[in-house]
This record gives structure tokens, sequence and C-alpha cells, in this order.
């Protein structure tokens, strides 16, 4: 290798083209890192300034310098200038450089009995732990806008389809909170990604642990988390794994969005105009001066095949991992991040769109034709006394005897549990209120081991 073609770094010379290659994109990904890096150097400081080593390896006057010059970085990097440079590699060698730079041997001493493996894998849970509470949040506060839709409207009939033929009897009602109940349901599994995200990898180091007195609990801990993951070779081996998780069900809450956004994109055709979206959330033609297109709609439809690929991306980069850190782990960083930006961003346009969107009666009650009553024709008759097969027959031998009924009335006599007049909207609420507080609790466990960890040098974001 040629001096020319070569950079010196913390862990050795490397070939520039090898820098760039290695690298990659970490130097530009890694700055969404850096707050937890630090926060994960603080609590890993912290424990090491406490484990039974003579002489100790902080005292307490080091173990506040390193503390507030972690913090020092967080301001720097939330005003954006912390640089993370190609001869760092990643968030981690940088944070060492500055910390090396302002502290000497402390900063060469924080890299004790840890790796960049387990580091990163921490400042990814880390991250993860963030995103996914706004992501529940933002899930809930959709669950809320239909929930509203729903209740407002919950009179209001809209025919009910199946293959998309007209069916039955339904309500505006029961279709905006059917959407509710299944986001509803995506957000319990956001919750349980959660959990299994809420443990701390610090500790496994390379993948296999270090032979000094470290404390893994104490680190989980002060971090707020809800235990340290116990094995230390799968606390390496549940990264990716654990991207793989939440991607899913990012890719849960995508199916819900993208059914949503499908119903919507046929039921305002001119041909049903059951539903009008407001005109600022639709985009024109640059030919065709009346259009008004759902392009927030098809754009929602086209990221859920992204976020899905997103996960399956990462599935497959984890499938054929042999055990221990592999290199091929960092390649899951951009989809994993791409993943969760997208389907947050999907999860508030949506609600800010359904905020806004208007319901036209007059529309959906023309929808309504007399074959729409032929089922509750027959179950009037079974209910009369009659077998359900004969009335089925009776009423498909004689549908053109049908009357246009007043769906009003049919949607009103579906009084059982969760039909069009047995929604239970406490229900409802007492979900999303669950949801929710999840997040509230869970934020203010973290937000108070912050402060305690970092005390003046932390302020919170
Ligand atoms: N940037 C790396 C990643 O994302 C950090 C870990 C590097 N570890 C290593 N042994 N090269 O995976």
């Amino acid at each position: 290798m040629s001096k020319k073609n070569v950079k010196k770094t913390t862990v050795g010379v490397i070939n520039d083209d090898v820098l760039v290659f290695t690298a990659g994109r970490d130097v530009v990904l890694d700055k969404a890192l850096i707050e937890a890096d630090c926060l994960g150097s603080a609590a890993h400081a912290t424990m090491l300034s406490r484990i039974p080593l003579k002489p100790r390896l902080f005292s307490k006057d080091d173990l506040k310098r390193i503390v507030a010059t972690l913090g020092e970085i967080i301001a720097k990097a939330r005003r954006d200038e912390f640089p993370i440079t190609l001869e760092d590699q990643d968030v981690h060698l940088a944070v060492e450089r500055y910390l090396t730079a302002r502290l000497g041997d402390l900063g060469k001493k924080i890299h004790t009995g840890r790796s960049r493996n387990d580091q990163v894998a921490l400042d990814l849970r880390l991250f993860s732990r963030d995103q996914l509470s706004d992501a529940i949040r933002e899930t809930a506060d959709l669950a809320a806008v239909l929930v509203e839709l729903g209740r407002k409207h919950v009179h209001v009939p809209m025919v009910g389809r199946t293959h998309m033929q007209p069916g039955m009897p339904s309500s505006i009602g029961l279709w905006a909170t059917a959407f509710a109940e299944s986001l509803l349901d995506d957000a319990s599994i956001l919750m349980h990604a959660y959990e299994l995200n809420d443990k701390s990898p610090l500790g496994s180091a390379a993948s296999y642990g270090v032979p000094l007195p470290i404390d893994r609990q104490l680190v989980a801990d002060l971090l707020g988390f809800s235990a340290p993951c116990h094995n230390v070779l799968y606390a390496n081996n549940s990264r990716g794994k654990m991207e793989s998780v939440i991607l899913m069900a990012m890719s849960q809450v995508m199916l819900t969005l993208s059914r949503l956004a499908q119903d919507l994109m046929l039921f305002t055709m001119p041909e049903f105009a059951y539903f009008n979206l407001p005109a600022a959330f639709c985009t024109g033609s640059s030919i065709m001066p009346q259009k008004k297109n759902p392009d927030v709609l098809e754009l929602v439809r086209a990221k859920a095949s992204r976020v899905l690929a997103d996960a399956v991306a990462v599935y497959d980069l984890v499938k054929g991992s042999p055990s221990g850190y592999n290199r091929d782990l960092q390649e899951a960083k951009e989809v994993f991040m791409n993943g969760l930006a997208v389907t947050r961003s999907c999860l508030r346009i949506m609600a800010a769109m359904l905020a806004e969107t208007t319901v036209n009666e007059e529309k959906l009650l023309a929808g309504f034709t007399p074959d729409v009553f032929a089922t509750d024709r027959a179950l009037e008759l079974v209910a009369a006394g009659m077998p359900f097969r004969d009335a089925y027959h009776h009423v498909k031998e004689n549908l053109h005897e049908l009357e246009n009924s007043d769906p009003r009335k049919a949607i009103a006599r579906k009084k059982h549990l969760g039909a069009t007049a047995g929604l239970d909207f406490s229900l409802y609420a007492d979900r999303i209120h669950a949801a929710r507080s999840f997040v509230e609790n869970e934020q203010a466990v973290t937000r108070k081991s912050y402060q305690s960890l970092m005390g003046t040098a932390y302020s919170l974001a």
C-alpha cells in the first residue's frame, strides 16, 4: 500500500477506497445516533467508575468531566456542529476522538470493556425506543381521528360491500372504526416490539463479554431499560433481529394505512363521491385543469410496499448471518431508519388529511338499491319463524319485489356487539388512552433516567 492512498484511523491505517467502502453511509446515518451514543457512553463510564478495580478506572471528578464533555457533544450535535469524519468511520470513534482530544487519557479509557458491536446495538435500541414511542403515539392519534369520524357519522348509512359488490347496509361509523381498531391492534404490536427492544445489550462487547467485573444491570438501570439482555452472544445477535421485528411491526401499520388509502381512493371517485378530500391535500395536473388527485393516498399505498421491502431486506441480511458480530449488520441501518421515518410520515399525513375529510351523506344514501336489503329481508322472515334456507330462496326468487327500505332504520336494527348500532366507543377511547399512557409512562422513565445520568450536562431536546 502506498502511503499516499491510506488514512490513519483510531483503529489502524486503512486504504482510502477501503475506508470509503467500509464506512459506507455511516458517516451520515450515524448523525441520528450521536445523542444515543453519548448517553450510552455516560452510562458506561458511570458503571466503570463504580466497579471494584484498583485503582478505580475513573474518579468521581474524572466521571464529572467525561459526562460534561459528552453533554457538550450532545449540544453540538443538536446544532449540527459535531462532525463524523471518514477517519472516524462512525459515531463511536468520533465520540472517542473528541473525548480524547478534550480529556487525554480519560478519553482513551472510555472504550474499556466494550466494543463498537455492543455500542451500536445499544445506540440502535435507544434510537428505536424513541422512534417506537413516537410511532405508537402517532398510531393512537390517527385511530382517534378515525374514531371521531365514526362517532360523528355513526348514523350515516353506507353500502357494505364484499367482493367490492353491494352487500348489506353498513355505516360510516362501522367503516371508520374498523380502521381505528386495526390501528389499535397495530399499536399493540408496536408496544410488544417496544418491550422486546427495551433491554440493554451493553456488556456483550465484541459478542462474548469481557474478563472485567462490569455491571451490566447497572448500565441497564442507568439508561432506564427494563433489563439487560441476558446472554451476551444473543445481546449481539439480537441486532438486526430487533430491527427486523420493529420493521415488521411498522409494515403492519402500513398494511392498515394502505387499505385505508385504497378505500378512500375508491370512495372519492366521482362515481361514488362518498367522501370529499380536503383540497390542500390533493394535487393538480399539469395539463388537465379540472384535476384533484389523491396523490397522498397513492403514495401511502406505494410506501407500504417500500416499508415491507425494508423489513424483508433486514430479515434477509440477518437470516444468513453466523453467530457473533458481522459487518453485514451495518447495511441494515439505512433501511431501518428509512422504514421508521416513512411509516411515521404516513401516519401523520393520514391523520391530518382525515381530520379534514368530509362525508357526503346524500351520495352515500344514493348508493343504496333494493337488493342491498335482500339479506335483511330474509332474516326478517327467519325472525318470523321461517327456516333460513327457505327464507333465502324465497327472497332470491322474488328479488324484483324487494323495496328500497330506509337504510337508517336498517343500520339501527343491528344492535348486537360491534355492529352498526352496537359499536362501543368507550372501548376505543380506552384503547387509545392505554396506548397514549404507555408512551407517556415510558417517556417519563426515559427522561428521568437521562436527567439523573447526565445531571446539568443534559437538557431535554
Ligand atoms: N459501524 C459499525 C456497524 O454499524 C459499527 C461496528 C463496527 N464493528 C466492527 N467490528 N467493525 O456495524
